[in-house]
C-alpha cells in the first residue's frame, strides 16, 4: 500500500489515535498534515515524525468552528492544491446521565465530534470533487453503534457520523470519492486512561481478544481505507474492537 504523492489531513492529530494514523500514513509515503487544537503538543509529534525521516506538519485549529478550521485549511489548499484524505478524528467526552446533563455538555461533544467533521469535510471536499479523488475517513467509535449509559451526547454524535458517512458515500461515489467510517472500540489513549481499573476489568470480559485496542490497530484500518486499494469500498463502517461488538 503507497501513499506516495498524497496530501493528508488528520484532525486531532496530535495525540492518542490521531498521532498513530498521522505516523501511519506517513509511513506509508503521504505528506501528513496534523490539525489540532493543542498546537504544542502537534507541533511535538510532528517533530517527532519528522525525525524518523517522515513528512509531516502541523497546523492549530479549532474543528468546532468553521471559521478556524477554513482559515487552517486555506493555505493547505492553496500550497498543495487538494487535500487527497481527510480523516476526521478529533473527538471529545463529556460524560454524565441524560437527566443530570449540562446543555453546554451535550453542545460541547456535538460541536467538536459532529459539527467538527462536518466543517472540516465541507472545505476540503470540492477539491477532492475538483480532482475526481478523495478518501474521506470518519473515526466514530462503537458507543455509537450500541449506545453506553452515561454517554447519551457522545453515542449521538457518533451514531450520527455514520448516517453523514453513508449519505456522503452517496453523493459523491461518482467523484470517486469514497467515505467510510471506522469504529473502534476501547482504546489505550488519554481518552480511556481515566477509567476506573473496575471498569476496565469488566470491558476484559466482553473483549473475545482480552485486551483493550491501542491505538496502531485504528491507523491500520484508516491506512487501507485511505488507499488505492480500497476505491471500491465506500459507505462502510470499519469495527475495530477485538470482537466486542460483530456488527451484522
Ligand atoms: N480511545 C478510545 O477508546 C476511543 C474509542 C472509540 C472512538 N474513539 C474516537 O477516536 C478519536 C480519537 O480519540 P483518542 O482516544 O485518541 O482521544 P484523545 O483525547 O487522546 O485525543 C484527541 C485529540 O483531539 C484533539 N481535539 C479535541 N478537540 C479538538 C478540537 N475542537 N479541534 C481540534 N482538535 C481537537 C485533542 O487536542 C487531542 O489531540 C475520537 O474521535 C474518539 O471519540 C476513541
Amino acid at each position: 500500500m503507497s501513499l506516495k504523492g498524497r496530501v493528508a489531513l488528520v484532525t486531532g492529530g496530535a495525540q492518542g489515535i490521531g498521532k498513530a494514523i498521522v505516523r501511519h500514513l506517513a509511513q506509508a509515503g503521504a505528506a501528513v498534515i496534523a490539525l489540532d487544537r493543542d498546537d504544542e503538543a502537534a507541533h511535538q509529534t510532528v517533530s517527532q515524525i519528522v525525525s524518523e525521516g517522515l513528512t509531516a506538519s502541523a497546523v492549530c485549529a479549532d474543528v468546532a468552528s468553521s471559521k478556524s478550521v477554513a482559515a487552517a485549511v486555506a493555505p493547505l489548499l492553496k500550497r498543495y492544491g487538494a487535500v487527497d484524505i481527510l480523516v476526521n478524528n478529533a473527538g471529545i467526552t463529556r460524560d454524565g446521565l441524560l437527566l443530570r446533563m449540562k446543555d453546554a455538555d451535550w453542545d460541547a461533544v456535538m460541536s467538536v465530534n459532529l459539527n467538527g467533521t462536518y466543517h472540516c469535510i465541507k472545505v476540503v471536499l470540492p477539491s477532492m470533487v475538483k480532482r475526481r479523488w478523495g478518501r474521506i475517513v470518519n473515526i466514530s467509535s462503537i458507543i455509537g453503534a450500541v449506545g453506553n449509559a452515561g454517554q447519551a451526547n457522545y453515542a449521538a454524535s457518533k451514531g450520527a457520523i455514520v448516517g453523514l458517512t453513508k449519505t456522503l458515500a452517496r453523493e459523491y461515489a461518482n467523484r470517486c470519492v469514497t467515505v467510510n467510517a471506522v469504529a473502534p472500540g476501547f482504546i489505550e489513549t488519554e481518552m480511556t486512561a481515566g477509567l476506573p481499573s473496575a471498569t476496565k476489568d469488566a470491558l476484559m470480559t466482553q473483549i473475545p481478544m482480552g485486551r483493550l485496542g491501542v491505538p496502531a490497530d485504528i491507523a491500520y484500518a484508516v491506512g487501507f481505507l485511505a488507499s488505492e486499494e480500497a476505491g471500491y469500498v465506500t459507505g462502510q463502517v470499519f469495527h475495530v474492537n477485538g470482537g466486542m461488538h460483530m456488527a451484522g
